[in-house]
Parts: structure tokens; sequence; C-alpha cells
């Protein structure tokens, strides 16, 4: 397969997004790899924009290799999105993926919006890879970037069945369905039926006798134990928590999921902010319009993110159903894991601040925050701040600073490149 990178970092070979890629394409030598600096080359591709579309049109794969620039996209690559699509181009059918680095600031937009603009030209948009600007520099981040690309290469050959022989997996599917909602009830069996092999199982939470919703009574604080009675916390940590898949099945309720997943999500709190479902795949089944659902589409990414999982799905019609159960299966035979984006990255900070304040009373959350090392703070890091010192006296001094810009330059890329030579 031809790949075009393009590469819409301003710093041209010196990009750190460059470099996953790079990375990406040392490891898949049997695909024909490009690499054409259009951030760098902006100025003069706006005059004649051919030796870039010129490669796109050739190309089986655009590969947009980018970092997260205040939101969106850095400058360079937007003017030239922007002047592909004043000259009407179109790219009608041809595949586009996208790789980014950053610090996961808003990296949901910027995807958003090379998705949108991509679409509007013609490609059929990929989910990318959102890595952090250091995650080329650790084995997880390296194995995400290389799984990203072979869930990419999968995609695109149709997503053939994986022979890879594990499980069988378990999958639980929580739903509120109505004995009245007759298409929420088929696309769940549609979905059943798109999964051999699974053991898939059904919690309707209208069977389950809650006494009432979350009453913020902290009674749960010290050992996630509820106030209730009605055994909720041990109904969803043995039959739900312990499934391989979580899938939640809906009817669109006032722009929501409805008041009893709403009841579901509060009672968890039982759980406090321990992500104890990480790693594992989700996906949900929705009746309704999601389209029109901008708040609750976000709902739904934000929620898998949070718990750090991946989101194999939404399905909403029957494509879209029997798509998100070849990705759940896929995900679940390759353990695949993405990074978490800003939604999940953002929330996980807030709560990390929280719990360590509150460590004396929410103990169960302090217990798991210590054991899965999720008091990353950055005050902890410091070799790099005794470096970002010793840069900041470099560049204090006008002389100095000249000598030592390029010298930074090349010390940041230096450990990237390193990771290019040894793995
Ligand atoms: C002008 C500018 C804007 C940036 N904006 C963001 C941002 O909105 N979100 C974020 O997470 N990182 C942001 N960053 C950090 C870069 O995304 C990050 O350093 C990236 O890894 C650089 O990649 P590159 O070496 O490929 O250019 C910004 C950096 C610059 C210089």
């Amino acid at each position: 397969m031809k790949i075009l990178i393009v590469n819409g970092s301003p710093k041209g070979d010196h990009s750190i997004t460059l470099h996953t890629c790079l990375y990406i394409q040392k490891h898949f030598p049997r695909h024909d790899f490009e690499v054409l600096h259009a951030g760098q080359k902006s100025a003069a591709l706006l005059k004649d924009l051919s030796p870039l579309t010129e490669k796109m049109k050739e190309a089986d794969l655009i590969l947009f290799s980018y970092p997260v620039y205040t939101f969106l996209v850095p400058s360079q690559l937007h003017v030239l999105i922007e002047k592909m699509k004043e000259e009407k181009l179109s790219f009608e059918g041809k595949y586009m993926t996208q790789v980014t680095t950053s610090k996961h600031f808003y990296d949901v937009t910027a995807h958003r919006f090379m998705e949108e603009n991509c679409r509007d030209l013609g490609m059929i948009c990929l989910p990318g890879l959102s890595a952090d600007m250091e995650d080329l520099l650790s084995e997880k981040g390296r194995k995400q970037a290389l799984e990203f690309f072979r869930n990419v290469c999968w995609r695109m050959r149709g997503k053939p069945d994986l022979p890879v022989k594990k499980g069988p997996f378990e999958i639980v599917i929580v739903t509120d369905l109505k004995k009245e909602d007759r298409e929420l009830g088929e696309k769940i069996s549609l979905l059943k039926d798109c999964l051999p092999g699974m053991r898939v199982r059904v919690e309707n939470l209208r069977d389950f006798p809650f006494a009432g919703g979350c009453i913020g009574c902290m009674n749960c604080a010290p050992d996630g134990k509820c106030i209730y009675q009605d055994g909720f916390d041990t109904y969803l940590r043995e039959k739900i928590q312990r499934a391989d898949a979580i899938v939640y099945a809906f009817t669109v309720r006032d722009h929501s999921m409805g008041s009893l997943f709403k009841m579901y999500d509060d009672r968890q709190f039982c759980n406090g902010h321990r992500t104890v479902t990480a790693g594992s795949p989700m996906a949900y089944i929705v009746n309704g319009d999601l389209s029109r659902e901008e708040n609750l589409r976000l709902l739904l990414k934000a929620r898998a993110d949070m718990g750090g999982n991946f989101l194999a799905g939404i399905g909403t019609d029957e494509a879209s159903v029997r798509d998100t159960a070849s990705c759940l299966t896929y995900a679940l035979k390759t353990d695949y894991q993405v990074p978490r984006t800003f939604y999940g990255v953002g929330g996980s900070r807030i709560f990390r601040d929280l719990i360590f304040q509150m460590q004396g009373f929410m103990k169960a959350d302090h217990k798991f925050f210590k054991q899965h090392g999720l008091y990353d703070f950055p005050q902890k890091r410091k070799g790099t701040i005794l470096g970002m010192y010793l840069a900041g006296a470099l560049f204090s001094n006008d002389k100095l600073r000249k000598k030592a810009a390029p010298q930074i330059r090349e010390g940041m890329i230096g450990s990237y490149r390193k990771v290019l030579k040894d793995f």
C-alpha cells in the first residue's frame, strides 16, 4: 500500500509527531511510505498545491501527521486545507487517518476538525492516533502506535475476521429496555447475532430492585460500601465490571441515556473514582436520532475515555451495529487499547488532585490511585524540571540563546531519533 505522510508540523524533520510516523514506517516495511513536509513548505504550496495534491491522489492512504496547536492544527496545515476547499478539490473515496502528538489539551477538537474537512473533500476517515508528545519514548506508547496502524490496515482490508484464538470472551449488554421498545430490542438481538463465539449476557436495569438514587452521603468513601441495602455494589462488581467488555444499549430520551441510566451512573459512586474496567473495550447501541444529539455524543465518548475504555463503536442502525460488533471483536482479540484523549486525561487529572487532597477520607480511592501509579504529579519529575531551569538560564542571555537554540532543537528531537535507531 502507498502511504503519503503529510507532515503538517512547521518543524519539518525535527517534528516529534513525524517520528511516530517514521517509527510506524520502520515496522511496516511491506508498505511504501513517503513524507511530504507540507507544514514547512506551506508558503510554496499555497502558490502551487500540485506537488501535494498529485501525491495525495496517487496514495492509497493519506496520513496527516501534525502537532495539536491551540485547539486545532498548525496554521500552516490549516491554510492548506482551506486552499484545497477553495479550489473545490475532491479526493473521493480516498482513505485518510491522522497521527498527532500533544499534551492532549483539546486534541479531540483538532482530530474532529481534520475529519470534518477531509470528509468535505470526499475522503473516508479512519480513527487516528492522539499520542502524548512523550509516548514514543515509552514501550507502551510505541506499542500503541503500531497497534493503531495495524488497526488502520485491518479497517482498510474490510475488517476481516481475525484468526487469533483467544477467549471465549464475556460481553455484558447493560440496557434499560422496555418490553414495548421493539426497535431497541431488535438492535440488541442483531448485536448478539453479530458476536458468534462470545458469551453475551443482557442485564436489564429495569429488573434491578434499585432502592433509590445516590444521596451523596459519602458512606461509601472509606471502603466502597453503599448505605443502601439493595445489593447494587455487589451487582455492579460481579455482574457488570467482571465482563471482558460492556455494551450500553438505550433509546435516546430527553437528550440523554434516560433517568434509569442516570441512577445507575450515580450509584457507581460506590466505586468512587476507581477505573476498574480500564483497558477493556466498550460500545453503545443507540436507538433514536443520535446525529442531532451533540451533547449526548460528547458524553458517550467522554464516559468511555474517562474509564480508560476503548470505544469500539456506537451502533445506531444495522450497518453500524454490525460494524460495532466487528470492532468490539477485534479489540477483544487483539487487546486493542488507545491513548486517552483530552476528555480522559483532563478528567483524570482533576480527580488525581481531588483524591490526593481527600486521601484521609476517600481511602479506597487513595489506595487504588497509589497502587496504579495515578499520582503522576509533575513535581516528581525532578530531572525534567532541572533541565528546564538550565534551558531557561541559557535562553535568558541573548548571546547564549543564539548559540543554544539549535542545540536545544537537536536536543529535543535527539531522544526520538534514538528510539528510531534502537527499536
Ligand atoms: C503554538 C503551539 C500551540 C500548541 N497548542 C497545544 C494545544 O492546544 N494542546 C496541546 O496539548 N499541545 C499544544 N502544543 C504542544 C504541541 O502539540 C507538542 O509540543 C507537539 O508534540 C509538538 O509536535 P511536533 O514536534 O511534531 O511539532 C502547542 C505547541 C505550540 C508551539
